[in-house]
């Protein structure tokens, strides 16, 4: 426990905060990897144990506590902090500032710094579960293009596959995808397909190369024996097997599996979905060990029904931020957007803030998980623009596509089943793409000076800045508006 000196304290994460600048009222929050869909209170999609505080004076620092195990911190109006980690060493930086940003450049100095994305994804995205065929996939691009809506990167979500199966692609419904594929990229047009890091173990021998190369080269997470893979349950057909990234031999399948689907699917980009990892079953089959790695004397505030699922905990948050370096292996610059992040996966990939809800409240949340992801490093960040789960109103996906434009990373998009939103407004993307020069500035400073690409006005008004961001601030604001009344003429 340690006192703090103001009650200004911002940060720790995942989790679905009501305000940027926290509650200190007795408040408790876990972290652990978690397939959750953002609800209050509970531990979310990554793990980032960093904080920052503002002190009176507007001086602020940072610390993190580089801890990988189940863990919770209190919050209490003292103001103090108390933090609950069930494993692994006490290992905590502190980040002396003495500007907010200041604080963030010394902490992905300390993490790694933020990769520097291609140009071409700073573009609008857009996506949906469930085109369910080509034809589909057609029509909408071709609706985009009709609607002449801003628009460089389409990704496609686990329909497009056979099965549900990773590194195949569905022969039927999705007929011709790799020739469309080309012929998108002649257009000018991007490609990020979904991956899921989860293996059937089911199909039968010699049909699915994913499962038998794996399999041929020991690649699988397993039990504590060292030598039974660990057996859970996700979205293809029978029971799955979870590459261990930990292992050299994993890293070589897993970039052979992804380079092998390139020259099938020439994508630009990966989609690493589900890497809490996600598992459908409360616990492994059939069942886990009754030991205290599987039930801690202390049970961290997390949702209640967290099952430590066959990693060594400490090794669990750690899962998705191993798999992400893989598309180095291409030569270009990499785009990964993953859905699980730990401290320091800025510096490999992007994410988005999961499986949120058409609700007007989801869409303001989405500003303060942004500004938070800026906090860890992760500046490529964005919200699925009009909400993931439930149908979408015409009012709300205008405004939040007017949002939306302004995310660092921009994408629509939906759950199977949902209303598809065909009327997108063009004017606010346009602005946001006249923007694209400051943007991708902002993130090459970010790169090079571990700088934020989003921050919050507290930090241009009430705290220290240098000069220039402020110059640079005034200048953004001068040309939006600039934008916006060359638009409103007619
Ligand atoms: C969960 C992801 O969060 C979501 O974006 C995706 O559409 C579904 N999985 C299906 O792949």
């Amino acid at each position: 426990t340690t006192t703090v000196p103001s009650t200004s304290v911002y940060g720790f994460g995942e989790h679905e905060h009501p305000s940027f600048k926290h509650s200190m009222d007795f408040v408790t929050y876990g972290m652990f990897s978690r397939d959750q869909a953002p609800t209050p209170l509970a531990n979310l999609y990554g793990v980032h144990p960093f904080y920052m505080c503002v002190e009176a004076d507007s001086n602020a620092h940072g610390v993190l506590l580089l801890n990988s195990n189940a863990q919770d911190v209190s919050l209490s109006p003292n103001p103090s902090l108390t933090f609950r980690t069930i494993g692994g060493i006490l290992d905590f930086y502190v980040f002396l500032g003495p500007t907010p940003e200041n604080v963030v450049q010394q902490y992905t100095e300390a993490i790694g710094r933020p990769h520097m994305p291609a140009y071409w994804s700073l573009g609008f995205h857009l996506s949906r579960w469930g085109y369910g065929s080509i034809d589909v996939l057609k029509k909408t691009v071709d609706r985009m293009h009709y609607y002449d809506i801003p628009y460089d990167v389409q990704h496609l979500d686990i329909d497009y596959m056979e099965r549900r199966l990773d590194f195949t692609y569905d022969k039927v419904n999705y007929a011709g995808l790799p020739e469309y594929i080309q012929q998108l990229k002649k257009e000018g047009m991007h490609n990020v397909m979904i991956l899921d890091p989860f293996i059937t173990k089911d199909e039968e021998p010699g049909t699915y190369r994913p499962y038998d190369l794996g399999e041929e080269m020991g690649v699988w997470v397993n039990n504590s024996d060292g030598v039974t893979p660990a057996v859970g349950k996700a979205w293809p057909p029978g029971d799955s097997v979870f590459p261990d990234y930990t292992n050299p031999r994993t890293v070589e399948w897993w970039t052979q599996m992804c380079l092998e689907f390139k020259d099938v699917l020439d994508y630009d980009g990966i989609w690493i979905d589900m890497n809490e990892p996600s598992n459908f079953l409360r616990g492994q089959y059939p069942g886990c060990a009754v030991n205290d790695i599987n039930n801690p004397p202390y049970v961290p505030s997390l949702e209640k029904n967290l099952r430590v699922f066959f990693l060594k905990k400490e090794f669990h948050p750690l899962f998705s931020h191993l798999s992400l370096p893989v598309l180095r292996a291409t030569g270009k610059r990499a785009f990964v957007l993953s859905r699980s992040t730990f401290v320091g996966s800025g510096k490999y990939g992007g994410h988005w803030l999961g499986d949120n809800f058409s609700r007007w409240k989801d869409m303001h949340q989405s500003v303060i998980g942004i500004l938070e992801f800026n906090l860890f490093g992760i500046p490529y960040i964005g919200a699925d623009i009009c909400g993931f789960n439930y149908n979408t109103t015409y009012e709300l996906c205008l405004r939040w596509m007017q949002l939306g434009s302004f995310y660092p990373f921009s994408r629509n998009h939906n759950a199977e089943g949902n209303k598809e939103f065909a009327k997108i407004s063009r004017t606010t993307l346009r602005i946001r793409y006249s923007l694209l020069p400051y943007l991708y500035t902002l993130f090459f400073e970010s790169h090079v000076h571990g700088s934020t690409v989003v921050l919050s006005f507290l930090s241009y008004f009430t705290h220290r800045s240098g000069r220039t961001s402020i110059c640079k601030l005034v200048n953004v604001c001068l040309r939006i508006v600039t934008a916006m009344l060359l638009h409103a003429l007619p």
